[in-house]
């Protein structure tokens, strides 16, 4: 098969890594791409939001299958111009996207399915969002309605940080996707990610992880995309897992098809395990990053025959997928500045050394210079993952591989999957 792969992050570096291990594939093609994906196959410099550019080239290069890693490819319609062409994709259409592109949607979707979620508020106006506050207790979430790569969310301690965020919002920092604020009830519990792949109407569960979203240690700092993941979690029993299933994923595939957008590809289900059962927390239609890192270095089973069987409605062919046995970890190395304001142009060094067997650097943010210096080029940097007979290893073997990488400023956090080790 010939396989276009679009986009340029850690998540899209561990999708090539898997696609290119398997015996289905003639050819990959990877657009943007970024450093650490040369050698998997060829790097076209095609940005992830350039619908026509990337049409064009799923047809040069007769692609049988256009994978799509960002969700800023599922907003820009990617897939309706590829379905436009007759050209299979993994990832759904720009009306079914919108269960990660509005936030305010998705609650209004939510309320009309009776999905398990927590309460909210809409406001395009700072007066009438801050009198809403009156209807929640802290701490209060505040998030922007549109995409703001896992940085439009904030979860304030006070009323005063709870205003200045909506102030912060609806100023303009996330620009058009801040021109509506979402309020939340807070939710008491533990987050988890699942993740499902439907073909349009047959869907399964296709793994678990477990991210941490705040920048440092202790879950202290702002929010981020996401400072490290592991898998599997010890939160995703056999009952949570079958919880999730039927009562978040299945019924949001059903109605979004009811509504007119069968959805095609994978949806990430981040939900609050509360004393009452599992509650949404948000959708997103595309993998976890860095999610999908730990879930590729699990998976057994080839990756190609379940993308390709979305993109086709053939899903109900494919048994469930083969996980290995190990536990797998990913440690984010950041830039310095990030999320706020990360500082480019660091030197990164150690990156492409073998570290040895079942660890893997994934790329998220670099650039390389003429001369082969890698650099910063992106606040998440790399993603170093390793595999471990249990997460104890994986996690030595991970942080071992992080003391043998320099980047000056950088940083990351040094008790990824603290949960599963106090357990
Ligand atoms: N790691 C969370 C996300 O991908 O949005």
């Amino acid at each position: 098969m010939n396989i276009l792969l679009v986009g340029s992050g850690g998540r899209e570096h561990a999708l090539a890594w898997k696609i290119a291990q398997s015996p289905l594939l003639t050819r990959l093609v990877m657009a943007p791409g970024n450093p650490g994906m040369e050698g998997l196959g060829d790097l076209r410099p095609v940005k992830a939001t350039d619908v026509p550019g990337l049409v064009a080239l799923a047809q040069e290069m007769t692609a049988d299958l256009v994978v799509i890693g960002p969700e800023s490819a599922v907003e820009a319609g990617l897939a309706d111009a590829l379905a436009a062409a007759a050209i299979p994709c993994f990832g759904p259409s720009r009306t079914a996207g919108q269960l990660e592109s509005s936030k305010a949607f998705t609650k209004a979707f939510c309320e009309r399915h009776g999905l398990p979620t927590g309460a909210y508020v809409v406001c395009d106006e700072a007066g009438a969002a801050k009198a809403a506050l009156d209807r929640f207790s802290p701490p209060y979430v505040i998030k922007a309605d549109g995409l703001a790569a896992g940085k439009g969310v904030v979860i304030a301690a006070t009323r005063a940080e709870a205003e200045a965020a909506i102030d912060d919002t609806l100023g303009g920092r996330f620009g058009a996707a801040g021109a509506r604020v979402v309020i939340e009830e807070f939710l008491e519990g533990e987050i988890g990610s699942l993740f499902a792949l439907c073909d349009g109407t047959h869907s399964l569960v296709f793994g678990h992880a477990q991210d941490h979203k705040r920048a440092y240690d202790g879950e202290q700092g702002p929010n981020t995309g996401g400072m490290g993941t592991y898998a599997p979690a010890p939160l995703f029993t056999d009952d949570l897992i079958d919880r999730v299933r039927r009562e978040l994923a299945e019924p949001t595939f059903a109605a979004i098809a009811a509504e007119g957008a069968p959805y095609r590809g994978v949806l990430f289900v981040e939900f609050m395990a509360t004393r009452d059962g599992p509650r949404l927390v948000e959708f997103n239609v595309r993998f976890g990053d860095p999610e999908c890192q730990v879930l590729m270095l699990r998976l057994e089973s080839d990756l190609v025959p379940y993308l390709a069987a979305c993109a086709k409605g053939q899903l109900d062919r494919l048994p469930a997928p083969a996980w290995r046995d190990e536990a797998a970890v990913c440690v984010v190395m950041a830039a310095q500045g990030y999320p706020d304001a990360p500082v480019a142009g660091a030197p990164v060094t150690g990156a492409d050394q073998a570290f040895g067997d079942g660890v893997v650097v994934f790329h998220a943010g670099t650039a390389r210079d003429a001369d082969g210096t890698l650099r910063a080029a992106g606040g998440r940097v790399l993603n170093v993952c390793a595999l471990g007979a249990d997460f104890p290893a994986a996690r030595q073997a991970a942080y071992a591989a992080v003391d043998q990488i320099d980047m000056p400023g950088g940083f990351y956090r040094s008790d990824i999957g603290w949960r599963a080790l106090n357990r």
